[in-house]
């Protein structure tokens, strides 16, 4: 949220965002927030207004738009997640295999909640969904609101960028073939006046492992398969040693995480602390050990200071909203319905491609097609997608059991269906599926 904020600041355009407000569950977290946001906007002259509420109706009220990020279970949710699928040896990601299964099916009933509230009282409004997984979630709530939900995550727009880089080019002028779902997508050309210049990237093993996704994956891979993956297909690729170096971790993501926000808002509690200050000290020790057991796992060193940087999440959001707001015309990477774009998933899919974004909402444009190992990888998570969608919509524990047991990384039915009754057992926010 300060992330948007500072974004928000920084643009004085006519037309501009004038008021903010702020909603959650927890009035402690809301406050310290307010308070971050307070002192990013103290010398700014047409600072937006912003104003915390606990009532959700009362937050969508009038709204133009609705930025959507919410953690059903909270981080120690994300921290069973993980612990029960390393226990049965296979990946407890938040958004990735067995973890991501249990942490959508946890988080879409509320979604689907939360996209009926908003279909209701703000139909008007667009919403941007971060919540993850993105791509899954996206696709629950456009079952409510259409296309007036666009997903975002910053993997694919870094990605395009850092290529950019390295090749000399201007990002902002680069057009990237990029497609996939999210956290399951590919590079596949990066156009520059026309001209594709990845091939240029893929003769070259030194400038390719001069970026992150380069060092993670390795030249060699990488020019055997032509593209280049988003940096989350590093969990499929060596899935055994990712799998294991989480195992040896001594905590995982989620409980670090956990740990770390813990702080941060017992800080915020004592009166006097610099809450910008702890606040984006917070912010760049999270950026910092990002994926570090990936880049272990692949000795790919720490990560670079321009990736450490903000700007990811906050300044999609914002063009986007600009965009659609003020017509101001652009293309970005986002989450959105499908319509033909990959042909062999249907039109109502949530993909993640590049689209043309106006007033009338986020367009996706053709991309290359996607060659088979990939299509294979996106289609058999799409199916996972859709099980896990139909347990959420109607209790069904089969469709539960089906999306673990589909899924690549879950490499057994066995393994599938005890995962499903230890993720029940410790999350009450999976009772439901008990009813069918
Ligand atoms: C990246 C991913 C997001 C994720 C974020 C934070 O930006 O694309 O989906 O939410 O990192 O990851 P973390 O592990 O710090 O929660
Ligand atoms: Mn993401």
């Amino acid at each position: 949220m300060p992330l948007v904020y500072g974004a928000l600041l920084g643009d004085h355009a006519e037309g501009r965002v004038s008021r903010v407000t702020l909603y959650d569950t927890d009035a402690d977290r809301l406050t310290a927030v307010a308070r971050v946001l307070a002192e990013q906007g103290r010398d700014v002259a047409d600072a937006p207004a912003v104003v915390a509420t606990t009532e959700l109706d009362e937050a969508l009220r009038g709204a133009d738009f609705v930025f959507s990020a919410i953690r059903v279970g909270g981080l120690a949710g994300r921290a069973a997640d993980e612990r029960v699928a390393l226990d049965e040896g296979v990946l407890g990601q938040e958004t990735v295999g067995a973890g991501g299964i249990a942490y959508g099916l946890r988080t879409v009933p509320v979604a689907l909640d939360l996209a009926r509230r908003i279909a209701r009282i703000a139909p008007q409004a667009w919403v941007i969904n971060f919540t993850n997984p993105a791509g899954l979630v996206t696709e629950a709530m456009s079952r409510h609101l259409g296309d007036r939900v666009i997903g975002i995550c910053d993997s694919p727009v870094g990605l395009g960028r850092r290529i950019a880089r390295v090749l000399g080019a201007d990002p902002d002028r680069a057009w990237i073939d990029y497609a996939g779902l999210n956290h399951l997508g590919w590079v596949q050309g990066l156009y520059v006046e026309g001209r594709d210049e990845l091939p240029r990237l893929l003769a070259d093993p030194q400038l390719l492992e001069s970026f992150e996704e380069g060092r993670l994956f390795g030249a060699e891979l990488l020019r055997s398969l032509g593209a280049i993956p988003n940096e989350y297909l590093h969990y499929y690729y060596v899935n055994r040693e990712a799998v294991h170096a989480y195992q040896q971790a001594e905590r995982t993501r989620g409980a670090f995480l956990q740990d770390q926000q813990e702080g941060f808002y017992a800080r915020m509690r004592e009166p006097g602390t610099p809450a910008w200050a702890t606040w984006d000290r917070t912010r760049a020790e999270r950026e910092a050990t990002y994926m570090a057991e990936n880049r272990e796992v692949a000795g790919a060193g720490e990560r670079e200071e321009s990736d450490l940087e903000s700007g990811g999440y906050e300044q999609v959001a914002l063009a986007l909203m600009r965009a659609v707001a003020r017509n101001e015309r652009t293309s970005l990477i986002l989450n959105v319905r499908n319509r033909t774009t990959l042909p062999a998933l249907d039109e109502d899919a949530v993909v993640e491609v590049p689209c043309l974004v106006d007033a009338n909402g986020a367009h996706p444009v053709a991309v290359s097609p996607l060659p088979y190992h990939a299509l294979g990888l996106v289609t058999a998570v799409k199916a996972v997608e859709r099980a896990v969608l139909e347990a959420a919509e109607s209790g069904s524990r089969a469709a539960a059991a089906q999306a673990f047991a589909l899924h690549p990384l879950v490499d057994s039915v066995t393994v599938a269906r005890r995962l499903l009754d230890r993720y029940t057992e410790v999350h009450p926010g999976l009772a439901y599926l008990d009813r069918a």
